[in-house]
């Protein structure tokens, strides 16, 4: 396994794992666990090569997000990754990413808008630019995506679409569903700084995302069943939800009640000083 720091040896190293076949990018923001390995085990299945970046985009936090605490783990991760048959990790140095004078945002408007792009002003635009940047600086042959970000990855395809990525030169998307604990929980990196009693309590999450994806199919009005969502959260220790939403799944358009196309029920919510997100089909 490579591990790469610079864009000139990236482009070596890339192309020569191009000659062998398929080459899959894996971008996270390190700090993995196995919901990032579940997407490193899907791409060695479906190419010769896995890349992964580890890059920690300030791009995509807010001024009042957890950039600085961010899980920084870049040997343990590298450990992990070489153990999966990683090829090649790619972990720029901000200043690689975004040297002196950058002066590029990509920007998806509507699919970027509602749910999590409401919360966090220009989130997705720091995600779709560093996207873009990866695909350009390792041009993989595809890319995989946690489900577990909807939105995120609502935005990638949509994205991928309206610039024209497709093969050759990147990326068919595709996305991984999400890996959960015992408990249902979805694994995320965020989930480390949950307090035992938290950590508990978060399991109402997606159990109660459940109850109310049940109660819709059930034929229960769609605000009504929210409205019960949002309150067994409160009532469960989750101290706020920023949203709780039935969504048809591609464009994220709000749905007053189910229609024929897929939907998706899509949840943040704050349990002590942590916002979850979660998501699940009707
Ligand atoms: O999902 C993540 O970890 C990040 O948003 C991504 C896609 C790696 C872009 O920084």
């Amino acid at each position: 396994m490579q591990i790469v720091r610079q864009l000139d040896p990236l482009r070596n190293v890339t192309d020569t794992l191009r000659r062998e076949g398929p080459l899959a990018l894996v971008p996270t923001m390190g700090a993995l666990h196995e919901g990032h390995l579940t997407l490193v085990r899907a791409a060695r299945k479906r190419a010769a090569h896995v890349a992964v970046s580890i890059f920690i985009n300030p791009r995509q936090f807010g001024p009042n997000e957890d950039l600085a605490r961010y899980p920084r783990r870049l040997e343990v991760d590298c450990a992990l990754l070489a153990a999966e048959g990683v090829s090649l990790v790619w972990a720029p140095e901000p200043e690689a990413m975004y040297p002196q004078g950058y002066a590029t945002t990509v920007s998806v408007t509507e699919v970027s808008e509602g749910l999590c792009g409401a919360a966090r002003p220009g989130h997705f635009d720091g995600v779709a630019t560093v996207v873009l940047k990866l695909f350009n600086q390792v041009r993989p042959d595809l890319a995989l995506f946690g489900e577990k970000d909807w939105q995120q990855l609502a935005v990638i395809r949509r994205m991928a679409r309206d610039l024209d990525l497709t093969r050759p030169h990147v990326a068919a998307i595709e996305g991984v569903e999400t890996v959960r604990e015992a408990d249902g929980l979805a694994l995320s990196s965020r989930n480390a700084y949950l307090s035992a009693e938290d950590r508990a309590n978060a399991a109402a999450l997606p159990r109660e995302m459940r109850r109310a994806l049940a109660a819709i199919r059930a034929g229960q009005p769609v605000a009504d069943a929210l409205g019960a969502l949002i309150g067994a959260l409160i009532a469960n220790g989750f101290v706020s939800v920023d949203y709780a939403q039935l969504c048809d799944a591609e464009t994220l358009v709000p749905l007053a009640q189910p229609g024929v196309a897929p939907a998706r029920l899509l949840v943040a919510a704050r349990i002590g000083a942590t916002r979850l997100i979660d998501n699940l089909p009707l």
